[in-house]
């Protein structure tokens, strides 16, 4: 059996202007896994976040992390912020300090590491994330992008066991986003445990393990990305589109380019190396 790392129980928030952003969420997180949470604007996914490291409290159920419910003392979330980092999806709601290095410094310092461990820490997190060259900019005149990427390098200084992304490749450009997916795949092979939270359907497709569908503050659907796509009535009642390489096969299995039998190409190389080739078409 996986092992469960975060999980929230019959979770129920409502804001106080009495949003019901979160109607009675039960959602399991299993130990290395990469989850994508579906879901458009305003699904309670964000809400969902800011429940996994306390920074919101349920009115009703609760979260688990490894297996005992989270508590709200100050001394309580200090530990469980160790072990769940979020970066929002506004990275100037995470960038306080007067430059990126003090930034990226200043969670591992109150933890209260040694400074050679602190400039370690930064060191590797400036590399992952490519912002070496930025090290002693003040993060006020950093481009969003920028930001963006030094508020990642925050988070993954404090090498957290489960870390959240929210939208987190909104606002990067091509290039910028293709490295983050990168990342996320080493961050993934070094043991971590991934949340992200996207409306981007081809992201989530190619990312995850396993997606979590939200609408309307509930999970309407869990499980692998390409069980969860073919149930069409679920993606239409989410507001969601189909990743394009779904949509790609079975427009090839419709004109009979290839057989109905061809398992979902999870790449576009995938996707490429099921068609066969040309004479073969001819012949058949
Ligand atoms: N601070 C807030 N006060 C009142 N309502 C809020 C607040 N933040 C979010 N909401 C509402 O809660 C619902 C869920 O929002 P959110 O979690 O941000 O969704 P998502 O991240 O999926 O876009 C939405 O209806 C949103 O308008
Ligand atoms: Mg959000």
């Amino acid at each position: 059996m996986p092992e469960v790392i975060l999980e929230a129980v019959d979770l129920k928030y409502s804001y106080p202007d009495g949003t019901n952003a979160l109607r009675k969420v039960c959602l399991q997180v299993e130990k290395g896994e990469r989850l994508a949470i579906l879901g458009s604007n305003g699904a309670g996914k964000s809400t969902l976040f800011m429940q996994f490291n306390g920074i919101y409290r349920p009115n009703s159920g609760c979260i688990k992390y490894q297996g005992r419910d989270i508590t709200y003392s100050n001394k309580a979330l200090i530990e469980l912020r160790k072990k769940v980092g979020i970066v929002f999806q506004d990275p100037d709601s995470q960038l306080f300090s007067a430059s990126v290095y003090q930034d990226i410094s200043f969670g591992p310092l109150n933890l209260g590491l040694s400074e050679e461990i602190v400039a370690a820490r930064v060191k590797q997190a400036l590399i992952d994330t490519e912002t070496t060259d930025l090290v002693d900019k003040p993060t006020h005149l950093l481009s969003y992008g920028q930001k963006k990427r030094v508020s990642i390098a925050g988070v993954l200084a404090m090498e957290p066991e489960v870390i959240i992304f929210d939208e987190p490749t909104a606002g990067l450009d091509p290039r910028h986003a293709l490295e983050f997916m990168q990342l996320l795949k080493k961050l993934r092979d070094s043991g971590k445990t991934i949340i992200i939270s996207t409306h981007d359907v081809d992201l989530a497709y190619s990312f995850s393990d396993r997606i979590a569908i939200m609408c309307s503050g509930e999970i309407i659907g869990h499980g692998e990305p390409s069980e969860l796509f073919l149930q069409s009535d679920l993606i239409q009642r989410a507001d969601l589109a189909l990743p394009w390489l779904i949509e790609m096969h079975s427009e090839l299995v419709k004109k009979g380019w290839l057989p109905p039998s061809t398992p979902l190409p999870k790449t576009k190389e995938d996707l490429l190396r099921n068609i066969p080739p040309k004479s073969d078409q001819q012949s058949a």
